[in-house]
C-alpha cells in the first residue's frame, strides 16, 4: 500500500497514529541536526522531520534526497512545536521512521511553489511541473467541477448529452477552419468543427428537444488572452422554444453555478439591447461594473468653427468624476493612450469643470463659457469633474470610447473585481456589411432568425433586419451567444442569396441541412457558452489559459511537444500533399 493518507489529511487528532504518505518532496532544511521535508501531493503538504538521533541508515537516505523525488515515507504523526496556523496540517509532522525512493528527479528548471521563479515560456514547455503547483491545479480542479454541476443542472432538464463529429464538414462561424487531409479520399478535407451549430440543427430535426455537449471547438484566428485556437463550448440546442426560452434556461444555469461555486445571487440579468449598449458604452459586450455612459453631444458641439467636430459624424463625451484635478501630463498620457494603433483615435478633447464653476478645455480657442456649459450638462457634469471627448465615423468612435471608458475606470479604480456583473444583450444586427469585399456577412451565424417583424426589410433594407440573437456578458467579457434559428427551407435559401451564396454553391455547403428542413424540422433556438471564460472569471483571472490544462502560446503553439511540426514525405505522399515553402519576407 502506497499510502494510508494523503498528504493534506492529516490533523491534531490523528497525533500518535502511524502513518504512511507518498509524495513530492517540495523543500528539504537543515536546522542543526534536525531535516524538515515539505511532502507534496494534489491533496496538499505535510511535514516530515528526522531527528539527529535517527539510525545512521535512515539519516544517509534522506541525505541523498533532493527536490521532486518521489518518496513513500512511514512514521508517527506528532505534536508540532511550532505550529504552522496557514497549513491544514500544520499542528503535525511525521517523525520518519522508513523511507522508500520511488523515483529520483532531475532539478526542476523552476521552483515549484506558489510564488514560482519560472517565466511564462518555460512554465507553459514544463507544463506537467507548473501544474504541480496549487494556484495552476486548483484552476483545472474548479474546471471540473463547473462542468459537473453544469452537466447535473441540464441533466435535471431533460437536456441530453450527445457528441458530435470531430471531422466534419466546414461551417462558417467567422472563423479560418483547420483541415484535415483525408488519406482515402485524395485531395479532399475534413473541417475541424468551428462549433458543432449543424449537428445540433439537425439533432434537432431529429426530434431529440433538447440537446447539450460539453465539446472542444477549433478556430484559426488570431490569439488573445480570451481566445485559444482549440477551446471548450457549453453547446446547447432546444426545440419548441422561443428566445425567453433559452434566455431563462441560461440565466438559470449560470445563476445556478454562481451559487454553488461562489455562493454568490448575481439577481435578475438585466437586459440592453444591441443598439442601447452601443450608444451607452460603445460596446455589444459592456462592463457595467461602473456608469461612465456615453454622452452624444453631436447636435450641441457642431458648427462653433472647430474643424474637427464639424466634420465628424458623432461626438461623444464621457464624464469621468472627480477626475478635474487630472494634470496635463496624464491627460497627454490619455490622448497617447487613445491615439496607440490598437485604439485608434486621432485625438482627445478635455474640459476640466473646475471647483471654482469655471471651465477649462483644450479648445477653449472655439467654444466659450455656455458652449461648455452645455455639454457639461448634457453628461450630468459637476464642479470638479473632467469630460472627455472623442469624435469622427459613429461606429470607430464608439469602439475608441470604450477603450478610453475602460482605461479611465481602471485609473479611478472604478472596477470592482469581485463584483459579477451579468447581462444579456438582445437584438443583435442581422448582418454586417463589410466595405472590402462588399457583401453583407452574418453576424452571428447563416442559420440565425431574423426577428419577425423585420422580414420585410430583408428586401429592401437588409442592414437594418435585427435578428433573434443574444449575448451573455459578463463583466465585459462575451460568455455566450446564440439565436433562435431559421427552421425553414425558403427562408434560410433567401438567407444565404442575402450573404452572396448562389444556389449550387449553397447546395453544396449546406444541402444537407436544406433537405433536413423538408422533413418537419421543428421550431428551435439554442446558445453556446465558452467554457474557458466562464471558469477564468470564476477564478478571477485574464487569460483563459490559466484554466486550460495544455494551452497553446499566443502564437498557437505547443511548446511543450512543440507542435504544430512537419510530417514526413511519406506522410505527405500518403496523403497526396506537397508543402509549398511560405516567401521568405525582405
Ligand atoms: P459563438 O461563435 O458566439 O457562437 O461562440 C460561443 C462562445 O464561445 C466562446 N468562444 C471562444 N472561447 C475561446 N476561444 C475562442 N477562440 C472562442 N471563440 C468563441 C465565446 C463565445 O461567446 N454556434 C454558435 C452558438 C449558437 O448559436 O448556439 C457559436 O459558436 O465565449
Amino acid at each position: 500500500m502506497y499510502r494510508t493518507h494523503t498528504c493534506g489529511d492529516l490533523r491534531i487528532h490523528h497525533i500518535g497514529n502511524d502513518t504512511t504518505l507518498s509524495g513530492w518532496i517540495q523543500r528539504i532544511r537543515k536546522l542543526g541536526g534536525m531535516t524538515f521535508i515539505d511532502l507534496r501531493d494534489r491533496y496538499g503538504l505535510t511535514q516530515l522531520v528526522v531527528d539527529e538521533k535517527a539510525p545512521t541508515e535512515l539519516k544517509t537516505k534522506i541525505g541523498e534526497l533532493g527536490r521532486e523525488f518521489v518518496i513513500q515515507v512511514n512514521g508517527k504523526v506528532l505534536e508540532r512545536q511550532n505550529k504552522n496556523p496557514k497549513m491544514p496540517t500544520g499542528d503535525v509532522e511525521i517523525d520518519i521512521k522508513n523511507i522508500e525512493v520511488l523515483n529520483t528527479a532531475a532539478t526542476p528548471p523552476f521552483t515549484i511553489q506558489a510564488d514560482t521563479d519560472g517565466g511564462d515560456e518555460l512554465r507553459m514547455k514544463y507544463r506537467y511541473l507548473d501544474l504541480r503547483r496549487d494556484v495552476v491545479r486548483n484552476n483545472l480542479v474548479l474546471r471540473s467541477k463547473m462542468a459537473i454541476a453544469i452537466r447535473n443542472y441540464l441533466d435535471s432538464l431533460d437536456f441530453i448529452e450527445t457528441e458530435t463529429p470531430v471531422l466534419m464538414k466546414s461551417t462558417p462561424e467567422g472563423a479560418r477552419d483547420f483541415v484535415v487531409p483525408s488519406r482515402m479520399n485524395p485531395g479532399e478535407f475534413y473541417a475541424l468543427p468551428q462549433s458543432p451549430q449543424v449537428f445540433k440543427q439537425l439533432l434537432m430535426v431529429a426530434g431529440f428537444d433538447k440537446y447539450y455537449q460539453i465539446v472542444k471547438c477549433f478556430r484559426d484566428e488570431d490569439l488573445r488572452a480570451d481566445r485559444q485556437p482549440e477551446f471548450t463550448q457549453i453547446d446547447c440546442e432546444m426545440s419548441f422554444v422561443e428566445q425567453e426560452d433559452v434566455l431563462n434556461t441560461f440565466e438559470g444555469l449560470t445563476r445556478q453555478l454562481f451559487k454553488e461555486i461562489k455562493n454568490i445571487d448575481p439577481g435578475e440579468f438585466p437586459r440592453i439591447s444591441y443598439a442601447d449598449a452601443m450608444d451607452k458604452y460603445g460596446s455589444d459586450k459592456p462592463d457595467t461594473r461602473f456608469e461612465m455612459l456615453f454622452n452624444d453631444i453631436t447636435e450641441i458641439a457642431k458648427g462653433k468653427g472647430f474643424a474637427i467636430f464639424d466634420k465628424a459624424e458623432y461626438i461623444v463625451a464621457i464624464n469621468a468624476k472627480g477626475a478635474t484635478n487630472y494634470s496635463r501630463k496624464q491627460l497627454d498620457a490619455l490622448t497617447n493612450y487613445v491615439k496607440r494603433p490598437q485604439v485608434g483615435a486621432k485625438g482627445m478633447v478635455y474640459v476640466k469643470y473646475n471647483e471654482d464653476g469655471t471651465f477649462k478645455s483644450s479648445v477653449d480657442k472655439f467654444f466659450d463659457h455656455n458652449d461648455l456649459k452645455k455639454w457639461s450638462e448634457q453628461c450630468e457634469a459637476k464642479p470638479g469633474d473632467l469630460l472627455l471627448i472623442l469624435s469622427g465615423d459613429k461606429f470607430e468612435t464608439q469602439e475608441q470610447m470604450c477603450e478610453l471608458r475602460l482605461e479611465i475606470g481602471r485609473q479611478l479604480d472604478l472596477i470592482d473585481k469581485d463584483k459579477f456583473n451579468p447581462l444579456w444583450v438582445t437584438d443583435f444586427p442581422l448582418l454586417e456589411w463589410d466595405e472590402e469585399t462588399h457583401r453583407f456577412y452574418a453576424m452571428h451565424h447563416p442559420f440565425t432568425s431574423p426577428k419577425p417583424e423585420d422580414i420585410e426589410l430583408l428586401d429592401t433594407a437588409p442592414g437594418k433586419v435585427r435578428a433573434n440573437a443574444y449575448d451573455l456578458v459578463i463583466n465585459g467579457v462575451e460568455i455566450g451567444g446564440g439565436s433562435v434559428r431559421i427552421f425553414d427551407s425558403a427562408l434560410q435559401a433567401k438567407m444565404f442569396r442575402l450573404l452572396g451564396f448562389t444556389e449550387e454553391q449553397a447546395d453544396a455547403q449546406f444541402g444537407f441541412l436544406m433537405d433536413a428542413f423538408k422533413y418537419g424540422a421543428p421550431p428551435h433556438a439554442g446558445i453556446a457558452f465558452g467554457f474557458d471564460r466562464l471558469v477564468s472569471l470564476f477564478a478571477g483571472i485574464n487569460s483563459i489559459r490559466d484554466v486550460i490544462a495544455f494551452p497553446k502560446n499566443n502564437t498557437g503553439r505547443d511548446v511543450m511537444n512543440d507542435a504544430p511540426s512537419t510530417i514526413s514525405d511519406e506522410q505527405l505522399k500518403e496523403l497526396y500533399l506537397k508543402v509549398v515553402q511560405p516567401e521568405k519576407k525582405q
